[in-house]
């Protein structure tokens, strides 16, 4: 299967010089967005976390934030890409055990909203089904964090898999039994040959998707998945599918990029952060505006003197790029949930047929 993909559909490729710093990136953007949507114990952040050596960095910054006491994740529940099929929960290499050793046992998230597959489940497919109606009943994940495989793998998509695939049991190919063998003492024998994992499609349900892609071997990858076409032998490709992705990367992953690519990139940031702005998610249609705030509908003229808007007004429609507004305008969810007119509102302003413009 494939389907021709443009390189615009992949709104956001941060380029950053080494790991350090694109991992620091990351977890200033996660802070960010978990504070800005200021969870609640009836409210919470639902973010999505994967495993591997590429997140280790973002995860030791952010539990280095929460020392500091500039992060609490009290109110975020996670919800773990992936588990390994038949290996103890307590093995070292288990994604239970990388999870704690690197984030959960060092934070104050709750125990109570962690989320992992168990790959010891008597039924695993009932477990897989089960993984997903949590992650619904949760009210769906708000920003799925991800790293790849070298062959362009999210999750344990294998490259094959299908792009409409749901939490599943799955095979791990060959590629990948290679390249997870270093933390299995290089022994292909004791890797687990099946994992359970996300789908391709719950990795695109999530609101938001960051994911990080480091080093010069995954630097094929990025290539295909950013300037190919969406195509499930590289199943981050996917991706571009997705309203607001955002692939942060290292100088070295960029190696096969075309120069253009990387020069047009670069130049969204550097134009934005010139002009003063910045990009930022469009809010969530279904939680808008506190609807009860409004006594009676709007115009859009009327709006523009009583209703303070952080975006133009031309930027209303269901977009599909993030919104640049201002840095100095930003505010959190509930200021604008307060100040903003509903969508409808907006959407039902009059507007001119392109043919009644015509005028002689
Ligand atoms: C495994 C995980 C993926 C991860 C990949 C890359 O396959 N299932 O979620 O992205 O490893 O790991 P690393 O970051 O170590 O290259």
């Amino acid at each position: 299967m494939s389907v021709s993909g443009t390189l615009t559909a992949c709104r956001r490729l941060i380029i950053r010089d080494d790991p350090h710093a694109a991992s620091k990136y990351i977890t200033d953007y996660i802070i960010e967005r978990i504070k800005a949507f200021n969870p609640t114990p009836e409210r919470p952040f639902v973010l999505g976390l994967p495993t591997g050596s590429s997140p280790v960095l973002i995860y030791e910054h952010l539990v280095q934030r929460y020392k500091a006491g500039d992060i609490s994740f009290r109110n975020v529940v996670t919800f773990n890409m992936d588990e390994y099929v038949g290996i103890p929960r307590d093995h070292p290499e288990s994604y239970h055990s990388f999870m704690y050793k690197h984030f959960f046992s060092h934070t104050d998230v709750n125990p109570g909203n962690i989320n992992i597959l168990n790959g010891n489940a008597p039924d695993l497919e009932a477990e897989c089904q089960n993984y997903e109606k949590k992650i619904q009943q949760a009210g769906g994940i708000e920003l799925f964090l991800g790293g790849i495989g070298p062959d362009g793998h999210i999750a344990f998509n294998e490259p094959g898999s299908s792009l409409k695939s749901r939490t599943r049991v799955k095979t791990l190919a060959y590629d990948t039994i290679l390249a997870n063998s270093r933390f299995f003492g290089n022994n292909l024998d004791q890797v687990p040959r099946m994992a359970l994992t996300v789908g391709v499609q719950t990795v695109l349900d999530a609101r938001e998707v960051v994911i990080i892609i480091t080093g010069a071997h995954k630097a094929m990858a990025l290539q295909r998945c950013i300037e190919g076409g969406v195509n499930h032998m590289w199943t981050l490709s996917s991706l571009q599918l997705h309203p607001h992705p955002m692939i942060v990367v290292d100088e070295d992953a960029t190696l096969e990029l075309q120069v253009k690519t990387v020069k047009y990139f670069k130049s969204i940031e550097r134009v934005g952060e010139e002009l003063g702005f910045r990009q930022k998610l469009p809010r969530k249609r279904d939680s808008l505006v506190d609807e009860s705030t409004l006594a009676s509908p709007v115009s859009h003229a009327q709006a523009s003197n009583t209703v303070k808007l952080t975006v133009p007004p031309f930027d209303l429609s269901p977009s599909a790029s993030p919104v640049l507004e201002p840095m100095s305008a930003r505010l959190s969810d509930q200021q604008e949930a307060k100040t903003l007119l509903p969508i409808q509102v907006l959407e039902d302003a009059p507007t001119t047929r392109m043919s009644a413009r015509v005028t002689g």
